[in-house]
């Protein structure tokens, strides 16, 4: 029987978009399971822990079954051979998104020339939404509703929400 087809879609997903959500499911289509994998990286300040950016993902892709959610850190080309992938899924909205992209692909090429960079370009309803212009919109208070799934949208009510006072 051949082994399974598997590709990682990785990312830091602070936090996670609709954008993030149509490749990921976009790339479930194409593989026979989805990794989808969450930079884990003390340096790197982020608006979402860790735990809530892999409880959210877990959340919005709980209807894919064969898409699951994992941390990872080192290199990414070590991870997807520890688990098997074949390739590596990254979203490519346009021409911004380019020289980063090929760089990346490079490098990661050069690393383990055995695992494949796709690109996947995202349905056009999607392809202007940012992890950053989104953490921009909520923090001066804008609503980030159709630009995160609904499960997002919760996460960043709750950072919102004033602190309780003290009974006593
Ligand atoms: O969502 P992002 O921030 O564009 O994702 C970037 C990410 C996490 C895919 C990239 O920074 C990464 O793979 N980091 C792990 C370290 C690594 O393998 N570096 C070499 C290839 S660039």
């Amino acid at each position: 029987m051949a082994s399974p087809r598997i590709a990682v879609f990785p990312g830091s997903f602070d936090p996670p978009t609709l954008g993030h959500l149509d490749l990921i499911r976009r790339a479930s289509g194409l593989f026979d399971s989805v990794i989808v994998t969450v930079l884990r990286n003390a340096a790197k300040k982020t608006l979402f822990p860790l735990d809530d950016r892999l409880a959210m993902l877990r959340s919005a892709v709980a209807d894919v079954p064969n898409v699951e959610v994992e941390a990872f850190e080192g290199l990414l080309v070590d991870f997807a051979a520890r688990r098997g992938a074949v390739a590596i899924v990254r979203g490519l909205r346009g021409g911004a998104d380019f020289d980063y992209e090929r760089q990346m692909a490079g490098t990661n090429q050069h690393l383990n020339a055995r695992i494949e960079t796709l690109f996947l370009v995202p349905t056009p309803v999607y392809s202007h939404i940012s992890s950053t212009l989104v953490r921009e919109i909520a923090a001066v208070g804008g609503s980030v509703a159709g630009l995160v799934p609904p499960i997002v949208e919760t996460y960043f009510e709750r950072r919102h929400m004033p602190p309780r006072t003290q009974s006593i």
